[in-house]
């Protein structure tokens, strides 16, 4: 079947590099900028804001977020102003990501971190009238997901024993389990250390019917904690770029991978196992990386 998003297959010397074989849906590919799955995170928060006649889409997140310099950019294609919450106090030099979500014409509104947990009070504060349509950080919630298990949709899915994918909100996570077929996996590799609340958080979006579908967490690779990184980390990135050509962020989808090729090793999988690794974009965050410290 054609899929409008990329499918890569892991190859090196033109055979599959990994037992059982992995894929990659390159999300990554479908937008430069609406990059992986923030095009389908965000679809429907955006026609729900045009439904509902909002002008001004208003979210949060922080100076590196893949999240606010998507929103950025998607509601700048849809014409509609953006505004986005950002944690901690204004820098004297802008992130390249924040200086990104500028250009399309974002408003920015920094916070310090201790005003930036109370979400309902930054609302209140930079929205009295509630003018603007809110999108939760990262895109959390059940708009979010449903975008995600659409696009199963449009991909050979049944094709896939185990579907994988990197963990923020866990709202990708979520609707990749809402969509997924009986026979069907889905494993989430988790890349902040929030191992205690992430399962009920993606649980909260699923309904009882979901709860009967297979999908485990696999933690242990979130390297430190949310956007840290060890050498160790980076070596495995070049590595993988120079054995099968997979470029990956150091944020999400370098972990998340990580943590599937020591699951091939460990886990007695079916023969006929296949698995679907999501690249989820955010290769705009290793700007943040010094010079040279990935060959790609
Ligand atoms: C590149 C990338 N991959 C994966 C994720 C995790 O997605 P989710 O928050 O839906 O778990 C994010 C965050 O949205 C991301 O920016």
């Amino acid at each position: 079947m054609f899929s409008l998003i990329p499918i890569q297959p892991l190859q090196s010397d033109k055979k599959p590099h990994y037992n059982p074989p992995v894929d990659v849906l390159r999300m990554d590919k479908i937008h430069t900028v609406v990059s992986g799955n923030k095009w389908f995170k965000l679809s429907g928060y955006l026609r729900e804001a045009k439904e509902k006649q909002y002008s001004t889409i208003a979210t949060f997140g922080g100076a590196y977020s893949n999240h606010i310099v998507a929103t950025a950019c998607a509601a700048n294609l849809q014409g509609l102003n953006s505004m986005g919450i950002i944690r901690g106090e204004r820098p004297d030099v802008l992130s390249h990501t924040l200086q990104n979500a500028l250009n399309y014409g974002m408003d920015l509104y920094f916070v310090s971190r201790a005003q930036y947990r109370d979400k309902t009070a930054v609302q209140q504060l930079t929205d009295p009238l509630g003018k603007y349509y809110w999108i939760p950080e990262g895109g959390y919630g059940q708009v979010g997901a449903a975008g995600i298990r659409d696009m199963l949709k449009g991909i050979p899915l049944w094709e896939y024993t185990h579907l994988v994918t990197a963990v923020g909100t866990g709202t990708t996570m979520a609707g990749l389990i809402q969509g997924t077929l009986p026979y069907q996996r889905v494993i989430g590799i988790p890349v902040l250390n929030n191992d205690q609340c992430i399962l009920s958080e993606i649980e909260a979006l699923l309904t009882k019917a979901d709860f009967a579908k297979k999908y485990e967490i696999l933690t242990g690779y979130s390297f430190g904690g949310y956007a840290k990184k060890t050498q160790s980390l980076l070596d495995f990135m070049n590595q993988t770029y120079q054995t099968v050509k997979l470029p990956l962020d150091f944020v999400y989808t370098a972990k998340a991978f990580y943590g599937l090729s020591d699951y091939l090793q460990s886990a007695e999988l079916a023969r006929d196992s296949k698995i679907l690794f999501l690249h989820t974009g955010g290769l705009q965050g290793n700007l943040s990386l010094p010079e040279g410290a990935l060959c790609y």
